[in-house]
């Protein structure tokens, strides 16, 4: 989506997508793939998702990018912390402890901005771009994310012509087809959400699912 949609979708707090708590999935989940404490985690596309404090809790430095300075003000002063704000150029960091977020442009990441890294969490941001947009966000992921790289991913899936997205649907295939070629797919679960879902109602769907990945980056991948 262009940057002018986003920075709307803020301005007007049409934020649907924020859960408001920690997502059940990466509570779930995480510690499977975690490796030690103390590990790097990168958050793309991260809104202010409470699942930075969640993994800070659990001992990580995080490093959250996200375009929406609306959105990286928010998320500290909601939890009545103050941040240290560093501007500059292509990003303005906010930093708390060992929590930063950055505020710029995804794709104006260069990999030494993340050498450190050996973590990421993805949740709504694959599926908050539209088909076109999602082999150059893997390409840039590849590129940033250092090797022994693992992405715990969450995506969404329904049938196509129920809704224009974001979210949009990405199905297990899709998933197969952007990530496979360089990293291992672990499939984790998927998981139903019936029509009467607070989601799928929301929205007018017949059902949606959710899928989550534990992806680790191939030794032998570029
Ligand atoms: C669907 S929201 C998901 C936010 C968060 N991951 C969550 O779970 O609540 C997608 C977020 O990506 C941000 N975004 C979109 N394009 C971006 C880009 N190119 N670089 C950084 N952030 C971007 C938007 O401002 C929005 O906050």
């Amino acid at each position: 989506m262009e940057h002018e949609f986003w920075h709307t979708r803020w301005e007007k707090q049409e934020i649907g997508f924020h859960e408001g708590t920690v997502n059940q999935y990466l509570h779930d989940h995480w510690r499977e793939l975690s490796g030690r404490p103390g590990e790097t985690v990168f958050v793309p596309l991260c809104g202010k998702a409470h699942d930075m404090w969640w993994l800070h809790d659990q001992g990580h430095r995080v490093i959250g990018v996200e375009l929406s300075e609306i959105a990286c003000k928010d998320f500290f002063e909601e939890a009545d912390t103050k941040a240290t704000v560093k501007p500059g150029q292509p990003f303005t960091r906010f930093i708390h402890d060992e929590l930063e977020l950055w505020c710029g442009d995804f794709f104006q990441l260069v990999p030494e901005d993340l050498q450190h890294v050996r973590l990421a969490y993805d949740r709504a941001a694959l599926i908050a771009l539209p088909p076109h947009m999602r082999p150059e966000y893997v390409q840039h992921l590849n590129a940033i994310l250092p090797d022994q790289a693992a992405i715990l991913l969450i995506t969404l899936d329904y049938q196509n012509d129920e809704m224009r997205g974001p979210p949009f649907n990405v199905s297990d295939a899709e998933v197969m087809a952007l990530y496979g070629h360089d990293w291992q797919v672990e499939h984790v679960l998927t998981n139903l959400l019936p029509k009467d879902h607070p989601f799928a109602k929301r929205k007018g769907l017949s059902g949606a699912t959710e899928s989550v990945f534990k992806l680790r980056r191939r030794p032998d991948s570029d």
